[in-house]
């Protein structure tokens, strides 16, 4: 018999003993330093007591508040309250802060015995314990959930490891932008780029220029359609006026809610290109204050910018006061991107600046600029980060670099002894590129980053040496959103790419593996998410792909990309629903000679979700 390729890479009747033998991580995404699975269970029953000896601290509090929502755990209570006083419970849980012995920064040891579990960590590390022990926790019914036993230590592989939210093409409420922090402290995530403002919309109150949101937050209409390349459908807006933005008191609000997950939030007011919408509000911040700006309506690029005078700065460093007065994170992100420099090219102002600073051309200005800017945010005791454009005309003293032409700017700033952030979209960090080429995928911006090339990621450039290397702080994805303007829409995007994006971040390189990966931990992930209420991709059915293969006998052996989930399939061409035929086993099928058969499957899952369909076209023709 001829065996599909589809057949050697899986084992679908055996997988309940595969997948205790081949995963190592006990399906924790990001995987652990070092996971030692055991053999019993732990059993969280109503009369669980959870110990702890910091019940004001902020990761303990959020565990009391995740035990209480799930119905789990009679109480949390203090250590010391109960010293001497003899314990009846079988089950305890144990969560330590003051401890004796060194971890590794942000680092937690959780051991899970069948009657007890011991957790320690400090600050940020008995966080991340907890979102281990939540993975772990399989909720059996009410007040009851069973938990593998097992021995984890843990630590992440860098700092930064964080997640982009583009609100300006598209605004996303206050209640979704905590969804979204929520799902980001699930993968060990700790920081949110939050692109606050650009050509499209203000969208975030500042006390001092209050038309920046009164005009500055809408736009009279929105581009629909492909905005360029040979789909791109000229002149079709939604006449609807759309905007939007974030009170200050919504985003301490924020602010507070990512602190509680320990998330930082990086937030980034674009400088001096995409400000457009700037402008609408305040003309006088450009090079030619008698134009008439408006808010922009379609995507790309705009001539029209910040211009470098004493009076932009004056108002450029006032809302930048504003913003450090709302964020209390170490950097602020200024953008510097994108910036064509065509508005300065034409005026007599920047000639004269350029000369007068002995610049060398416009690349200079944009130096002069992001230089001034540095400095103002250095004296207030903050950092910037800026887009690898603030290379050109040579970096800023202080400022680090956020990699997204690709390395090169990461490897540059890297070498020049600057911290670097890596989120190029060739390494597959933007998540607004499609999933995968098929024309079942909602319309998208383009580019190609399918999760196994975000997974396979790797953000030390080899070229680096040992030292310079130290210079790559972390890793971030990034979501634009000129083409996804609803929440479902942006978790699509998001998920399951954010998971691999997330072990990245976390995991040694040595403990990744692709496979494992996708096939033994995302499953139960996935299903999780599926519960949580998340819209996701759906992968499509293990061991399936769009292929052609030739022969008269073949075995086709799927499994479900998510736990719980059903494989439907079609074999006459047709587009598999949940009417058509379930897939429970290895099918056997013998093509007639001459014929063809194509094999097209779907995986929906417990809520319904739907991955796009695959094709094995199985030819028997000589
Ligand atoms: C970017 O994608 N323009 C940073």
């Amino acid at each position: 018999m001829m065996k599909s390729r589809i057949v050697s890479m899986l084992l679908l009747l055996s997988f309940g003993v595969f997948a205790q033998e081949k995963a190592p991580n006990m399906g924790i995404v990001p995987a652990p330093a070092s996971v030692k699975a055991g053999r019993d269970t732990f059993r969280f029953e109503p009369e669980t007591i959870v110990l702890v000896d910091s019940p004001n601290h902020k990761a303990i509090k959020f565990f009391a508040d995740y035990l209480k929502k799930a119905n789990l755990a009679t109480s949390v209570t203090d250590r010391a309250w109960v010293k001497g006083k003899k314990i009846t419970v079988k089950n305890t849980v144990t969560l330590l802060l003051d401890f004796k012995g060194k971890l590794p920064e942000d680092g937690y040891e959780l051991k899970i015995e069948e009657h007890s579990i011991e957790l320690k960590g400090r600050g940020a590390g008995m966080f991340y314990g907890i979102q281990t022990l939540i993975q772990l926790m399989n909720k059996t019914s009410v007040g009851y959930a069973s938990i593998p036993c097992g021995t984890i230590k843990d630590s992440p592989r860098f700092p930064y490891r964080g997640m982009h939210l583009d609100v300006v093409r598209h605004f996303f409420d206050v209640d979704f932008i905590k969804k979204y922090l929520d799902v980001m402290a699930m993968y060990k995530l700790n920081r949110f780029h939050w692109h606050l403002t650009d050509d499209q919309g203000w969208r975030i109150e500042i006390k001092k220029y209050p038309k920046l949101t009164e005009v500055g937050s809408k736009r009279a209409q929105t581009k629909i359609g492909r905005a360029a390349g040979p789909k791109a459908i000229k002149g079709l807006y939604d006449n609807t006026p759309y905007g939007g933005f974030y009170t200050q008191e919504q985003i301490r609000e924020i602010v507070d809610y990512a602190n509680a997950r320990y998330i930082t939030i990086v937030p980034e007011i674009e400088m001096p290109s995409h400000s457009l919408a700037a402008l609408a509000a305040y003309p006088e911040f450009s090079c030619d204050p008698n134009k008439t700006y408006k808010v922009g309506e379609t995507w790309g690029g705009f001539d029209d910018v910040f211009c470098p005078t004493p009076e932009t700065f004056t108002a450029l460093y006032a809302i930048l006061r504003e913003v450090m007065d709302l964020f209390p994170g170490e950097y602020i992100h200024i953008g510097g991107d994108e910036c064509n420099k065509v508005a300065w090219k034409k005026s007599d102002y920047c000639r004269q600046l350029i000369a007068d600073e002995k610049l060398n051309n416009v690349d200079g200005l944009q130096s002069y600029f992001v230089r001034k800017i540095e400095k103002y945010v250095n004296s207030q005791g903050r950092r910037i980060i800026g887009w690898d454009e603030i290379l050109e005309g040579g970096l800023a003293p202080d400022a680090t670099v956020m990699s997204w032409r690709g390395e090169r700017g990461g490897i540059a700033a890297a070498q020049l002894g600057h911290d670097a952030i890596m989120t190029p979209g060739s390494g597959g960090m933007y998540f607004d590129h499609v999933q995968s080429h098929s024309d079942q995928e909602p319309l998208s911006i383009g580019g190609f980053a399918p999760i196994e090339k975000t997974y396979a990621y790797e953000p030390v450039p080899a070229v680096l040496t040992k030292d310079q290397a130290k210079h790559i702080i972390g890793v971030q994805a990034n979501l634009w959103t000129e083409y996804i303007a609803t929440p479902g829409k942006v978790e699509y995007m998001l998920l399951p790419r954010m998971l691999a994006m997330a072990e990245t971040g976390w995991s040694e390189a040595k403990n990744k593996d692709y496979e494992n990966f996708s096939e033994l931990r995302l499953p139960r992930q996935l299903a999780i998410l599926d519960k949580a209420g998340y819209n996701y991709r759906v992968p499509v059915p293990i061991g399936a792909a769009d292929t052609v293969l030739k022969g008269d006998k073949f075995s086709i052996d799927l499994k479900p990309s998510v736990e719980g989930a059903k494989i439907y399939y079609t074999i006459d061409g047709a587009a598999p629903t949940e009417n058509d035929l379930e897939y429970s086993a290895p099918i056997e099928l013998t093509i007639p000679e001459g014929g063809a058969i194509n094999f097209k499957s779907i995986v929906v899952t417990a809520s319904g979700k739907r991955s796009i369909s695959t094709t094995i076209k199985m030819i028997n023709k000589k």
